[in-house]
């Protein structure tokens, strides 16, 4: 038996693949497991009871319940759903789309999946490519493409402010000179907030990636999984969400309290949209009903979005702050630096002294029941060792867990550091 190429890709280690593990894994009897390393979003008690609610409506109305779970929906999506979702931005941002303009996925990820693999692969003979104009980047994109060598990137740009923190910054010059140079380029991507950094591309930063997009005739992929208008994990005021025909937007349930539901939602030209639809159908008949029938009326009636602006942001908010003064206290005294949190569920610190890679921190870490994830995984798309002075001196530590936890994590964190600073 001999796996395919695109076998041997998709089943190979990959950090995903670890990071996932991790979450689902447990640590050695009587390690004390400080989560800090995946990306589950935090139980929100007023998130929760609204969803208990919606269910318990769906329970008690006629056939409502049985309904549901009897019928495949369509590969594009709940038809209601994608009707009632286009009217939902029409109001709110004023965009110009309808129903066949949004399709829906068993979640972002394989909505990346899907989007990644049409714009990029060999085309009439070439082999296009995905570019990532901010790296580092999501460590869910870095194994998503099908044919190897498909992804390429231009590393961020940094600037380090004198409150030991730092934030990425778009190199335009260099994102233009880039696609000036190489016509296979078939789109670029970015998540917005950045996942690992907590990094916002501000809204002249993605104007000019729309209009670099726009002159090359490439889309630009912009993935909203912490964005506006929901979850609306986003302490920056200058992210404004944004869609136009160069622009597909990909949006999810997950970190607005959903993410064993499976619901991607990604907003595109409608010929955009209906390719999505119909790779559904081939790689899963249809996306799941539930997340489009539990999110309908809220979304509808505006509650989903309050909860994201009244509940969810400041509930992440303070969890950062938080996190930022826990990382200042432990830290201090230490040469470290950290992202500005500007969004996202996410910190991202650079430890310039360590005396190892942070894969292996990693690993010493972990012995002591902390996970994270470290930062090599995140910088993908051009040459290993990946050339950005942060590549394997960063790691990404989700802040949104237990309190307790995260105090006793990013305390342990610090302790290493010193014992393995240069
Ligand atoms: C930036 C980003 N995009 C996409 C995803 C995938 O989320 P989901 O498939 O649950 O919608 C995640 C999950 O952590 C993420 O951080």
């Amino acid at each position: 038996m001999e796996f395919s190429d695109f076998g041997t890709k998709l089943s190979s280690h990959s950090g995903i693949l670890q990071l996932m593990d991790d979450i689902a894994r447990p640590l050695p009897d009587g390690v004390r497991c400080r989560p800090l390393g995946g990306g589950n979003p935090a139980r929100v008690a007023q998130v929760e009871q609204a969803y208990r609610r919606q269910m318990e409506k769906l329970l008690s109305s006629g056939e409502d319940f049985e309904n549901l779970l009897a019928h495949y929906d369509s590969p594009q999506g709940r038809v209601s759903f994608l009707e009632m979702a286009a009217g939902f931005f029409r109001r709110t941002f004023g965009w110009n789309l309808t129903s066949a303009n949004i399709a829906l996925t068993n979640g972002s990820q394989s909505a990346m999946f899907y989007l990644f693999n049409l714009f990029s692969g060999t085309a009439r003979g070439r082999k296009k490519t995905i570019l990532f104009p901010l790296m580092p980047e999501y460590i869910g994109y870095a194994d998503q493409g099908i044919e190897e060598g498909t992804f390429v990137s231009v590393p961020a740009r940094c600037e380090y402010y004198g409150d030991r923190t730092f934030k990425y910054q778009l190199d335009a010059d260099a994102v233009s000179a880039y696609l000036d140079g190489h016509d296979e380029v078939g789109a670029m991507a970015v998540s917005r907030p950045t996942n690992p950094s907590g990094n916002v591309l501000t809204d002249s930063e993605i104007r000019t990636l729309a209009e670099l997009a726009h002159r090359h005739s490439i889309p630009l992929i912009v993935d909203n999984a912490y964005g506006l208008p929901f979850p609306d994990i986003v302490f920056t005021d200058d992210a404004q969400p944004v869609w136009n025909e160069d622009i597909i937007l990909s949006m999810s349930l997950s970190k607005i309290g959903l993410p064993s539901i499976r619901t991607g939602i990604v907003i595109a030209r409608a010929d955009i949209a209906r390719a999505v639809g119909n790779i559904n159908a081939i790689a899963a008949l249809a996306t799941g009903s539930f997340g489009p029938a539990l999110a309908h009326e809220m979304l509808e009636s505006g509650e989903l979005t309050d909860l994201a602006r009244n509940v969810v942001r400041p509930f992440y908010k303070e969890k950062a702050a938080r996190a930022e003064a826990l990382i200042r206290k432990y830290f201090e005294g230490t040469d470290y630096y950290l992202h500005r949190i500007e969004g996202s569920i996410f910190c991202w610190i650079y430890l310039p002294s360590l005396r190892i890679p942070t894969l292996e921190f990693y690993s010493l870490l972990m012995e002591e029941g902390v996970v994270t994830v470290p930062g090599e995984y995140f910088f993908f798309g051009g040459a290993v060792p990946y050339p950005h002075e942060h590549y394997d001196k960063c790691l990404r530590l989700n802040y949104s867990g237990d309190g307790a936890l995260v105090e006793e994590g990013i305390e342990i964190i610090a302790r290493k550091y010193r014992q393995w600073s240069k």
